[in-house]
C-alpha cells in the first residue's frame, strides 16, 4: 500500500491492516516516534525510548482507558490542565473498569500485590510439573497422525487449562471451562473489544468457588485462593478475588496460545533455526522472546494524559489518549539493529516489551515462558521435521495465514504443521 493509501486509513478499523500490520508501523514511524492520527486523535507511540517514557511516568498517565483508549465514552469534556478528579469521578463508567489492566495507584498496587500472592514461586514450581504432563497429554492426541492444527491442537486447550490448574479449578470442572471459553473461539467482538460474555462465566464460578471455600476450608489451591488476604492484613471481598481470577483467564489464555504457535511457525519455515535449537536447547529462551518481540501478542495499550506533558518533543495535552504501539516499539531500528530479524544471538534479546514495562508488566509472564520452554522441549523431544503443511498454507514465498482481525491481539487463527513422529 502507498503511504496517500495509509493516509485514509483509520488504523482501529482498518481490518485490511491487521494481517501484516508492519508497514503500517513504519508508516506511522515515518511521522515521528509520538504522532496524533488524524482519525481518532490518539497519538500513536512507536519509538521505543517514548514508549519507554510512558510506561515509567504512571504520575502522569493513567490506565484508566487501557483497553477503551480514545473511544471511551466520558460524561463530560476531557478539560483542563488536570483531569485527575474526572478521571475518578468517572472512570467506573469505562469498559473494564473492574480489571486490574485498568487500575491506577494506590488500588492498583493492593490488587496487583493480591494477585502476587496467589502466583507464588512454590505455586508456579506445582504448576509446572503439570505443564510437562499436559503438553504430553495434547501431543498423544496428534502425534500418530503426523500433521496438526497447532492452535486448535494443543496451544488453545494447554494455556487454558495450565491457568485452571494454576488457579486450582476442580479436575471436573475444567472440561466445562473449555466448552464455555473456547467452546466459539474468537473472544472479541468486531470492534476489537473483548466480549463479556465469556468473563460472566468466569464471575459466575469464581464467585461460587471463593464463597464456598471460605464456608467450609479444605486443604487445596483454590482455599488459599479464597483466603488470601490484602498486604495491609485486611480480608478481600469475594468480589475482589472473584475479578483476579477471573481476569488470568482474560489475560493469560489467548496471549499465550498465540505465542506458542508463533513459535511453531518460525521452526516450520525455517529448517535451519528448527536444527539449530533441536541440537541447542539453550536456544530455546532466545527463541521465545524474539518471538515475542516480533510477533508480540499484545500489540499495544491506551494511556491517558493526567496533565500536559512532552513525550519524545511533542506536547501532549491533559486527556489525551496514547496507544503505545509495543508491536512497533519492538521493531525500532534505533533500539534493534535488523529488527525485522529474528536472531538467536541479539545481545539485548531481553529489552523487548512484549510484556509492557513498569506497574502494570504482565504478572503472567514467567508462567508463559515456562509454558512456552516446557512446549518447545517437548514438541521438538516427539516431533522430528516439523513443516508448514503446504496442502493448507501454500509454498514456501506464497504463504497464506490468517491472523487475528483485531489491533490489540496479534496471533495466527490457525497453524497447520507436518511432521515425523519421533519414536
Ligand atoms: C505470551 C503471553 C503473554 C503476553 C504477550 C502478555 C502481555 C501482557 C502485556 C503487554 C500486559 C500489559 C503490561 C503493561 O501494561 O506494562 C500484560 C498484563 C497482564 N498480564 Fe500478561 N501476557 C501474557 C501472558 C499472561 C499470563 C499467562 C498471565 C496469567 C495467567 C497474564 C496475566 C496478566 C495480568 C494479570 C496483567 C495485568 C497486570 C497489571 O495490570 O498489573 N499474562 N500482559
Amino acid at each position: 500500500m502507498s503511504n496517500a493509501e495509509f493516509d485514509g486509513l483509520d488504523f482501529f478499523r482498518a481490518k485490511e491492516l491487521y494481517n501484516d500490520p508492519y508497514p503500517f508501523y513504519e508508516y506511522l514511524r515515518a511521522h515521528g516516534p509520538v504522532w496524533r492520527e488524524p482519525h481518532n486523535g490518539a497519538v500513536m507511540i512507536t519509538g521505543y525510548e517514548e514508549a519507554m517514557a510512558v510506561y515509567t511516568d504512571t504520575a502522569t498517565f493513567s490506565n484508566c482507558n487501557s483497553i477503551a483508549g480514545p473511544f471511551a465514552k466520558w460524561p463530560v469534556p476531557l478539560e483542563g490542565d488536570d483531569i485527575s478528579a474526572i478521571i475518578e469521578e468517572y472512570r467506573d463508567l469505562l469498559p473494564f473498569s473492574d480489571q486490574l489492566p485498568t487500575f491506577d495507584p494506590p488500588r492498583h498496587t493492593a490488587h496487583r500485590a493480591l494477585l502476587m500472592r496467589l502466583i507464588t514461586p512454590k505455586r508456579l514450581k506445582e504448576n509446572e510439573e503439570f505443564m510437562w504432563w499436559l503438553a504430553d497429554q495434547r501431543i498423544d492426541g496428534f502425534i500418530d497422525r503426523g500433521e496438526c492444527e497447532f492452535l486448535g491442537d494443543f496451544a488453545g486447550a494447554f494455556t487454558l487449562l495450565v491457568v485452571a490448574d494454576l488457579l486450582g479449578v476442580p479436575e471436573e470442572d475444567r472440561e466445562t471451562f473449555r466448552e464455555e471459553l473456547q467452546g466459539d473461539r474468537r473472544p472479541t467482538s468486531n470492534t476489537g473489544q473483548m466480549v463479556h460474555k465469556p468473563l460472566e462465566f468466569l464471575y459466575d464460578r469464581f464467585t461460587t468457588y471463593i464463597e464456598d471455600r471460605r464456608r467450609n476450608p479444605q486443604n487445596d489451591v483454590m482455599t488459599k485462593l479464597a483466603t488470601a488476604p490484602f498486604p495491609d492484613g485486611s480480608t478481600p471481598e469475594v468480589k475482589d478475588i472473584m475479578l483476579i481470577a477471573s481476569n488470568l483467564f482474560a489475560a493469560g489464555g489467548e496471549t499465550t496460545a498465540r505465542l506458542l504457535v508463533t513459535m511453531l511457525r518460525f521452526l516450520g519455515e525455517d529448517p535451519d533455526l528448527q536444527e539449530r535449537v533441536r541440537a541447542d536447547r539453550e536456544l530455546i529462551p532466545h527463541l521465545i522472546e524474539e518471538s515475542l518481540r516480533l510477533e508480540s501478542p499484545l500489540q499495544g495499550e491506551f494511556k491517558l494524559a493526567r496533565v500536559p506533558v512532552e513525550v519524545g518533543g511533542v506536547h501532549l495535552p491533559a486527556g489525551t489518549s496514547v496507544f503505545v504501539l509495543n508491536g512497533a516499539a519492538n521493531r525500532d531500528p534505533r533500539q534493534f539493529d535488523d529488527p525485522a530479524d529474528l536472531r538467536l544471538d541479539r545481545p539485548n534479546w531481553r529489552q523487548h516489551l512484549g510484556f509492557g514495562f513498569g506497574i502494570h508488566t504482565c504478572a503472567g509472564a514467567p508462567l508463559a515462558r515456562a509454558e512456552a520452554r516446557v512446549t518447545l522441549e517437548r514438541v521438538l523431544d516427539r516431533m522430528g521435521d516439523i513443516r508448514i503443511d503446504e496442502s493448507v498454507h501454500g509454498p514456501a514465498g506464497a504463504r497464506a495465514y490468517d491472523y487475528t482481525q483485531l489491533y490489540l491481539l496479534r496471533g495466527l487463527e490457525s497453524l497447520h504443521l507436518t511432521f515425523t513422529p519421533i519414536s
